[in-house]
């Protein structure tokens, strides 16, 4: 290990120990001041090198406010942090007229359901700190009935697949996959964005994606947090939901076997779901998936990062597909070493601009482990040297312009520290 790698390596950590709340980590201090869902899951396959239990206590915080249907909301307000440190607040969203008294201050949507995963990982790393501290038997029927409120809520479009109804629930917000869907909501007007205050605005989504996303999360709310199909003017099947889901459902037969359940319910759930993914959304000529608007029917079309990510499925029969489309001229990871959120040989590709075009740590690690999963060896080590380097360089930004390397977006982002941790403890170790 070279002296360069201990210093990234100690100034993650540095990064996690920060913004550790006492029961979980806030994904940055000023942009994010709250725990989010799959922040939290990152956050754990980091953590766990530095701190098992934090791991640990991290997705059980997360999983302490789900919902009594079984959702896991994809923010968990902090008590302690004033109400109007985000927008849209506590007040906003107006969780307890529904979970009822008890449970803490929650948004009402959901973000990508890669928990399972986590959890499995965060047990490999200290099972026997796992196994005193009750963490599987604890978790596990929570991530069972957070699966089942996504399969058993979710299947607007009636393919056995999972919608999501807000593009904050895709975890993409303002990927250009949303925008034909998007454009036909009508946008809401009065209210304040936070986010301003701590990055700049065209690093950001615009005032009208804004508009659109407070219209339609204010609609939700409004119908009691409903899902009935009829009342959401969004929803769609996206490849990235339904992909990581039906790797949680693979870990889920995993943590099922570790506790002496029958593991073939997941294991036959996860060939169902690897079915329905590439029967309804892989595109054979396009070489990735493709969302789908469940109202209009209409395949959405686009080259978003997010229609790779069904590589993180065991046994995925389209893996070779996928791998060429990310060597392509669309994506260049094998040149890159860093995935582009969004395809850039299309005209709405923006290198610095949320998830319209910039690379992600996140979406790097999901990438790096679906390449490994499917013996993608040599370029898995590429894509793992491209985000060490480009962490080492731009610091833990929350993303950075794939071409540039340049970084932006939050700093001291708690995910990237994380997945940077995850990186360097696999060099290490084998
Ligand atoms: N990603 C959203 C935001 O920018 C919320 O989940 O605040």
């Amino acid at each position: 290990m070279t002296p360069a790698r201990l210093g990234l390596r100690a100034r993650a950590s540095r990064v996690l120990l920060d913004n550790w709340h006492g029961q979980s980590t806030v994904p940055s201090g000023g942009l994010y001041p709250h725990q989010w869902s799959w922040d939290s899951a990152f956050i754990a396959l980091g953590l766990r090198h530095l701190s098992p239990r934090r791991a640990q206590r991290e997705l059980e915080s997360l999983f302490g406010a789900q919902w009594p249907d079984g959702r896991v909301p994809h923010i968990v307000f902090d008590a302690a942090t004033p109400a109007d440190a985000y927008f849209p607040g506590p007040g906003f969203w107006a969780s307890a007229a529904v979970t009822g008294p008890g449970f803490p201050a929650t948004s009402g949507l959901i973000q990508p359901p890669v928990h399972a995963l986590a959890a499995w990982e965060t047990f490999r790393a200290a099972p026997e700190l796992a196994r005193e501290r009750g963490f599987l038997p604890r978790l596990y029927p929570r991530l069972v009935a957070w699966h089942r409120y996504l399969t058993g809520r979710r299947d607007f479009g009636g393919r056995g697949l999972v919608c999501v109804v807000h593009p904050w629930e895709s975890g993409m917000d303002n990927s250009p996959a949303w925008d034909e869907p998007l454009g036909r909501v009508r946008p809401a007007t009065a209210f304040t964005r936070r986010d301003l205050d701590h990055a700049a605005a065209g690093e950001r989504p615009t005032d009208l994606d804004y508009g659109r996303y407070v219209r339609l999360a204010r609609t939700y709310r409004d119908l009691g947090y409903a899902d009935d199909p009829a009342g959401h003017e969004f929803a769609v099947e996206d490849p990235l939901t339904n992909a990581l889901l039906a790797a949680s459902e693979a870990a889920l037969a995993e943590i099922a076997a570790e506790l002496g359940h029958d593991p073939a319910p997941h294991l036959a759930e996860l060939a169902r779901l690897t079915a329905a993914l590439v029967d309804v959304l892989f595109d054979e000529g396009d070489g990735c998936f493709h969302a789908r608007d469940v109202h209009s029917g209409q395949v959405l079309r686009l080259g978003s990062v997010g229609g790779l990510v069904p590589l993180v499925v065991p046994g995925l029969p389209v893996a070779d597909a996928l791998v060429k489309t990310m060597l392509g001229p669309r994506f260049r990871l094998g040149e890159l070493g860093l995935p582009p959120s969004f395809d850039l040989t299309d005209g709405r590709f923006e290198p610095a601009r949320y998830w319209r075009g910039p690379a992600w740590f996140n979406i790097g690690w999901l990438l790096w482990h679906g390449l490994r999963l499917h013996g993608e060896d040599e370029l898995a080590g590429t894509v793992r040297a491209g985000l060490l380097s480009a962490a080492d360089d731009a610091g833990f930004r929350e993303y950075v312009d794939p071409l540039t390397r340049s970084g932006h977006g939050a700093h001291d982002f708690s995910w990237t520290a994380a997945v940077v941790l995850d990186l360097l403890e696999w060099g290490h170790e084998r």
